[in-house]
């Protein structure tokens, strides 16, 4: 990033850009929690769903967000009152702000996983015979370790936000994103070949829409916003360190592109192997850490992967971790005026604290259960944030930008800099009623399915 005009920083380049969307889009979502979603939704209908949700939801509202970013120059609350003064909008902003702070405080417990496997790993490949479930199961239960890991997860997030953002990370994703591609290539082949793998293909690729609810249309939609990033102002935080020569539907689409891609992946490289070694699709929140080490183990230099692969796991959720509380941090800087350090250190310990109880709900506070969820708190703090937080927050973002501001505006704004290609009605279409009429729908039948039914 370079400091041009009133002291806001920029994104040096158009790759910068891209690259710390992508980064901020494709992690623990992706490799962890699409897998898990897919199999506890019944597979390839899922999928589907997914799928048509990023086209006709996600993507333009990906565009919507870094143009409010962009045209405000400002942190989510702030945006609202640039664009629309002394209105309650910026109650918008401010639920992603509380949303941020909600997912990063769970996402550090998930991200502590990955580092522990780091080495876990090591000892699920090199003992034939080994029961990859309570491996997990022991990790999860034992209170102290998942929380200093936790913890020295956080702390390495506040460290780079407080440093100022991406030199080194962006430099690193760099070079280190491409490599976690290269190994999922690997471990999909590994699993398409083993005896059995075909059952887990069918499942993934085979959709039976009979089994589709109003659960399963908004597991859909939560997973489509969660893995883009999208509806709590990551995207307006990053949108807002671009210029207005700065280009937006295309760069949109290769962040949206990429991190379907990875995903996509994921599964290619889980159900295969699920299927063939005898695991369940349904497990839960442990389904890739469970998976993917008995699929190193029935590798040659297995465990050499597998330390490798969790340790970029773990840098593909710091990417993502690190725009979580840079969403927090712009708002505290912006509307503030409180310093970045400050901001991020603050910001750090209170989330980690936060995030406590998602970690004792496999431990000491295991027989928690939300009313209708039926699922540990971490899967609780799980469904607020994505299944209801995210939508609603795309919902008003689209309401605002289709009415409150304007289209015509908002569509000229989108469509200056330097472009690939234009939006025009289409977009137009798609967020002033099929975007808003689409997230109410499938909200209200997923509650009504989560909690009356
Ligand atoms: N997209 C990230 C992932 O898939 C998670 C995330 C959600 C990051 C919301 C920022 C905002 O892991």
């Amino acid at each position: 990033m370079i400091n041009t005009g009133k002291n806001r920083e920029h994104w040096a380049n158009r790759a910068g850009f891209i690259l710390a969307a992508a980064g901020s889009a494709i992690g623990l979502g992706n490799i962890w929690r699409f897998p898990y979603m897919t199999g506890e939704h019944g597979g390839a209908a899922f999928m589907l769903l997914y799928l048509l949700a990023i086209l006709l939801l996600g993507y333009p509202l990906i565009v919507t967000e870094i143009v409010l970013g962009r045209a405000s120059q400002r942190d989510p609350v702030g945006v609202f009152k640039v664009l629309a003064p002394n209105t309650p909008w910026w109650l918008v902003g401010a639920l992603g702000v509380f949303t941020g702070f909600v997912i990063l405080s769970y996402y550090a417990v998930v991200a502590g996983w990955s580092l522990a496997y780091i080495y876990k790993v090591v000892i699920a490949t090199s003992n034939p015979g080994i029961d990859h479930a309570s491996i997990f199961k022991n990790h999860i239960s034992g209170v102290w370790e998942p929380i200093i890991w936790q913890a020295v997860f956080m702390i390495m997030t506040v460290g780079i936000i407080a440093a100022g953002v991406v030199k080194g990370i962006q430099r690193w994703s760099t070079i280190l994103m491409p490599i976690l591609f290269v190994l999922l290539v690997i471990l999909i082949i590994r699993a398409i070949t083993l005896p059995g793998a075909e059952e887990g293909l069918a499942y993934y690729l085979k959709p039976d829409f009979s089994k589709v609810t109003g659960r399963t249309l908004l597991a859909a939609l939560a997973q489509a916003f969660f893995s883009l990033s999208l509806g709590m102002g990551a995207l307006i935080t990053y949108g807002s360190y671009l210029n207005e020569k700065d280009e937006i539907p295309a760069s949109a689409a290769w962040v949206a592109g990429l991190d379907t891609g990875v995903a996509l992946l994921a599964g290619f490289a889980l159900f295969p192997a699920i299927f063939a070694l005898g695991f369940k699709p349904g497990a839960g929140p442990g389904l890739a850490f469970i998976t993917l080490p008995a699929v190193f183990a029935q590798m040659p230099l297995g465990t050499i992967f597998g330390v490798l692969f969790f340790f970029l796991l773990g840098i593909a959720a710091l990417t993502s971790a690190i725009s979580l509380l840079e969403v927090v941090t712009a708002w505290l800087i912006d509307e503030k005026g409180w310093s970045r350090r400050k901001a991020a250190a603050c910001m750090g310990v209170v989330i980690f604290i936060v995030g406590l109880p998602a970690t004792l709900g496999y431990s000491v506070w295991k027989d928690f259960s939300f009313p209708g969820l039926n699922t540990d708190l971490l899967d609780t703090y799980d469904w607020f944030a994505n299944s209801l937080f995210l939508p609603v927050g795309g919902f008003f973002m689209a309401v605002f930008t289709g009415y409150a501001w304007g289209i015509k505006h908002a569509v000229h704004e989108v469509n200056k800099g330097h472009k690939a290609f234009a939006v025009g009605t289409w977009w137009t279409l798609l967020i002033r009623y099929f975007v808003p009429v689409m997230i109410f729908f499938i909200l209200a039948i997923g509650i009504y399915d989560t909690f009356v039914k």
